[in-house]
């Protein structure tokens, strides 16, 4: 009784809500009339006709119907788990996010996944993948919505529709089903340039990650954080494994792949159930925030670019600890919906061309995918804040409000219970200024160098990488049917590194181009290869 469907709150755990499905020991109908047999129509004799009056065998088979929802449109494969956050503190000058505070303890849910192949593909295919977490805080829910790449493909939100249709299958044939390696893709990355550096983290060992809970992850995207007094800092997350970061071999991904294609969502949940709990330290590099938004000249907006560990120490700022599976994957994996948007006080976004996109492409999407606009309170979307909106009704709405007047101000419910206000713990936008401009289709010409952040990951790797740069080069372009790709590959290729090129154009029995602009003179960044880790792990 008193089942949470009441309740516009959200302070229902995702156990009392399991209780409301499954309470007490008889089978029933969705409506609660227990069931005498589950096994058997109801029929005119029992060699007669089967009867449309058997109500309980028209919910059945009218419920299992409609299991399926759609699957996500992008990041579709994925695993999850629930855990605690814990801040250090260390954040306090920078940001006024309570959650960061000293010892402070959140609930998380993080969702790991791959992005290009479908919900049933394998997991040890060479993509980027998805670390999604989202912080259950006292002011409302933060989801960090990032990668284990610490860049992206693409440099404007308005092109990611034309990555995704040329990274996912091809429609003619649906082929590949997972991997990266075909015409399309290809043919994107190759002509659209600014693609080189995410491509060629995923041709590195990162795209193949050993284990989810070897992974770094990234918030990609500059954010903004304000501290209390309403100073600004500029910041890029980082999630640094407390097990060091590991990869595959090509050959082991390939083997896991067909022996088991579930091995990293099986390795993310033995580890948890044997109580080998996951962790990693949260961590930010920090920039003054000026009005270029610029970092030793490093575009700040421009999500193609890192900035090396080198130039801007990364910072611990917290601790994240993964300690329980799920209890029911569709229910909480599935339906769980991540917003970049999803911000609290303390935690502000910058103008990245990509995230302003992002902000409105996940809850138009899951508004299709979780069917209405009331999925925030499917219980794993629950704030654990209280929640006291003015959005009333819409499909699969549970809860029951109150009141007849859900607008402000309003002379109607007692004393109006919509207060709002600055002062009132608020999230209140950073005021920054907007530049006077005219309205442009264009990049900045700061957006224009798609090579020399590449070169310096090159250059950071260890020979042993850059063999497995090669090789991985060379099998997934060796797979394109058209020799234009190709061709086009070993240019980009060019503007990266001789060596790197020469070496795929050998397995490719081609020739290799020259530059077509003259390479970058650039530092290594030691931090950037796997084999120079080297992050505290205590
Ligand atoms: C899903 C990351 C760019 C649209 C996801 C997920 C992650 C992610 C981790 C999976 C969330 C989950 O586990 O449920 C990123 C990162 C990006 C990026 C790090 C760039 C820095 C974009 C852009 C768009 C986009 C530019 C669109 C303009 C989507 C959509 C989903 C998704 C539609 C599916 C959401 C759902 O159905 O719940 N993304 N993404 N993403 N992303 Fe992105």
């Amino acid at each position: 009784s008193g089942p949470a469907t009441v309740s516009p709150t959200g302070q229902e755990t995702g156990a009392d809500q399991a209780a409301v499905a499954q309470a007490g020991p008889y089978l029933t109908t969705a409506q609660g009339a227990r069931l005498p047999d589950t096994d058997h129509s109801l029929k005119a004799g029992s060699r007669g006709p089967v009867l449309l009056q058997d109500h309980h065998l028209r919910e059945k088979i009218t419920h299992f119907d409609h299991e399926r929802i759609p699957e996500r449109v992008v990041h579709a494969r994925g695993a999850a788990a629930h855990g605690v956050f814990q801040g250090y503190g260390t954040a306090a000058q920078i940001t006024k996010a309570a959650f960061l505070g000293k010892g402070v303890e959140t609930p998380v849910f993080v969702r790991f996944s791959t992005v290009l192949g479908s919900r049933g593909s394998a997991d040890t295919v060479r993509d980027t993948r998805g670390f999604a977490t989202k912080f259950y805080t006292t002011e409302g829910t933060f989801d960090l919505v990032g990668n284990n790449i610490p860049v992206f493909f693409i440099q404007d939100a308005i092109k990611f529709p034309d990555i995704i249709h040329a990274g996912k299958p091809q429609p003619d044939r649906e082929i590949p089903q997972a991997q990266s390696a075909h015409d399309t893709f290809w043919d994107f990355v190759t002509l659209h340039t600014e693609a080189t550096h995410h491509t060629l983290w995923n041709m590195s060992d990162r795209g193949i990650p050993r284990s989810f809970r070897m992974m770094e992850g990234f918030g990609v995207h500059t954010f903004r954080l304000v501290n209390s007094a309403g100073a600004t800092t500029l910041v890029k997350f980082h999630w640094k494994p407390k097990l060091g970061v590991h990869s595959m071999v090509w050959e082991e991904a390939q083997i896991t792949s067909g022996m088991d294609p579930d091995f990293h969502r099986r390795d993310l949940a033995d580890a948890i159930e044997a109580g080998a709990y996951p962790q990693w330290e949260l961590a930010v590099q920090t920039f003054p925030d000026t009005p270029e938004q610029t970092f030793e000249g490093i575009d700040l907006l421009d999500p193609t670019n890192i900035v090396p560990e080198e130039l801007a120490p990364v910072q611990p700022i917290g601790l994240l600890t993964l300690n329980a599976n799920p209890s029911n994957f569709f229910a909480e994996t599935e339906q769980v919906a991540f917003h970049p948007g999803h911000l609290v006080p303390g935690i502000d976004i910058t103008d990245d061309p990509l995230l302003s996109g992002r902000l409105f492409s996940y809850l138009d999407t899951q508004i299709s995918r979780l069917g209405g606009p009331n999925f925030a309170q499917i219980p794993v979307n629950r704030t654990h804040a209280p929640v006291n909106d003015m959005l009333r009704d819409g499909m699969h709405q549970t809860a029951v409000h109150r009141g007849v007047a859900p607008y402000r101000p309003n002379s109607l419910d007692a004393g109006c219970p919509f207060q709002a206000g600055a002062d009132l713990g608020a999230y209140v936008e950073v005021p920054v200024e907007v530049p006077a401009a005219k309205k442009v289709r264009e990049a900045p010409d700061s957006f224009a160098d798609h090579f020399s952040q590449p070169r310096r990951f090159w250059l950071s790797m260890s020979p042993v990488e850059r063999e497995h740069i090669i090789a991985a080069y060379s099998f997934e372009l060796g797979k394109c049917y058209e020799q234009a790709i190709k061709e086009r590959g070993l240019k980009v290729l060019a503007n990266i590194d001789p060596e790197l090129c020469a070496g795929v154009a050998a397995a490719l029995g081609l020739r290799a181009p020259g530059p077509t602009e003259p390479l970058a003179s650039v530092e290594p960044s030691p931090a950037l290869s796997q084999l120079g880790q080297t992050w505290p792990l205590d």
